[in-house]
């Protein structure tokens, strides 16, 4: 039922924005102001018949909407040409894609991500090694280009994966949430998605790595804006597949199958990544850095917590060690002594923090893995 008024919906959000945009260059700003106000009651209403981040971003994108009709054509207070133009969104939209390129990636490397050793080995042939070695590539003709899709559940790696490899191959990386261009680009998403690939096209060498793919590109046939992003995302695949080595494409999702089938073909998103929660050797390497020079009792026992932690996440872990040193640390600051960190203090804290992946997500990505290597299987015959 949904899905024909958010067609509905969506176009009339077009129209609307087309009008309040038209009437605010012609200076007739009241007429402009109705128009955003009736565009952002068109988005409400798409967000209520949304769901999970989609929803949330269209909300916000309603209300900045409501902001801008209330301001449109007031002058601002450093009154300047430029200033005039900075009301408007496309500038907004502009000015973005600068904000995406990070201008500091933080030192992570692949020492730093535990276990994963198949996914190391993977993105290094696909992204890495085409940059560091181009000259041996052309001598096997191994083709290059095309984009990583890593998927898995939250917090087991993937932005981390995303910025090691930014630092490996020194590139310049530009990090959109999917959620984030469909918020600020409803109406405008194909152009704009357009000049981030054209901006990243001009480095010598950028990732654009693109978190949850899944609200960029959902599976065709249900919102006409999606199938439009859709449409453009691929044709944007396609145009530098290939042809420039030094652009990788990289995504992460947490939610694999909801993402349009045509985006993951050859040449595209054509390899799959999944990243697992940490097995126990990964679980001991993390709680161990966690833990690296903290006052720990002699007797502590890392084995012990890495196997109560099997369904934790790397992100999980994280917390985990952080909250085992409340209390340890509370009582050091009130006798000040150095008070040591015990297994006790983990299963304190492990009897009130659940893993944060339920089974029954766990479960979703099983299907999922299981309908692929049944395919696998097949072509193995
Ligand atoms: N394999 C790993 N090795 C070391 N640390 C990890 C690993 N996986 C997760 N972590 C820890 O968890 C934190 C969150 O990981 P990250 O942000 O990469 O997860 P994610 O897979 O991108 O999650 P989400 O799907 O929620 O975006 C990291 O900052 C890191 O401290
Ligand atoms: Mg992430």
């Amino acid at each position: 039922m949904g899905e024909k008024n958010i067609n509905v919906l969506s176009d009339t959000f077009d129209l609307y924005m087309k009008k309040g945009k038209e009437a605010k260059a012609k200076g007739n700003f009241a007429l402009a102001k109705r128009n955003f106000l009736l565009a952002s009651e068109a988005m409400m209403q798409m967000a209520k018949l949304s769901e999970g981040s989609l929803k949330q971003v269209r909300v916000e994108r309603a209300r900045r909407l409501v902001d801008i009709a209330e301001n449109v054509g007031k002058t601002p207070v450093k009154a300047t040409k430029a200033d005039d133009k900075k009301n408007d969104a496309a500038q907004e939209e502009d000015d973005d894609i600068k904000k995406w390129q990070a201008a500091k990636i933080p030192n992570i490397s692949f020492a730093d991500v535990a276990g994963l050793e198949d996914v190391k080995k993977a993105i290094t042939i696909k992204m890495i090694n085409p940059v560091k070695y181009p000259e041996k590539y052309r001598l096997y003709g191994k083709k290059t280009g095309g984009g990583v899709l890593l998927y898995g559940p939250p917090g087991t790696g993937k932005t981390m994966i995303a910025k090691a490899i930014a630092n490996e191959v020194g590139a310049k990386f530009y990090a959109v949430k999917g959620s984030d261009i469909v918020s600020k680009w409803v109406g405008d998403s194909e152009k704009n998605i357009n000049s981030l690939f054209e901006e990243a096209n001009k480095q010598e060498r950028a990732i654009i790595f693109i978190d949850e793919m899944d609200s960029l590109i959902g599976k065709r046939g249900v919102d006409t804006h999606n199938d439009k992003r859709v449409n453009e995302f691929l044709q944007q695949i396609d145009g530098f597949s290939g042809r420039n080595p030094n652009l990788l494409l990289l995504g992460a999702t947490n939610r694999p199958w909801d993402i349009d089938s045509a985006a993951m073909r050859s040449g595209r998103f054509s390899q799959k990544i999944y990243l697992p929660l940490p097995d126990a050797a990964a679980r001991k390497f993390m709680i161990e850095k966690n833990m690296k020079g903290v006052p720990v009792a002699k007797d502590f026992d890392v084995d012990k917590v890495v196997e109560k932690t099997q369904l934790y996440s790397g992100a999980d872990i994280e917390e985990l060690c952080d909250r085992a040193k409340d209390e340890p640390l509370l009582q050091a600051i009130a006798t000040d002594k150095i008070i040591l960190v015990t297994n006790e203090d983990f299963d304190r804290v492990l009897g009130t923090f659940p893993p944060s992946v339920t089974q029954k997500e766990l479960e979703e990505f099983e299907n999922y893995n299981n309908e692929i290597d049944s395919i696998l299987k097949k072509n193995k015959k």
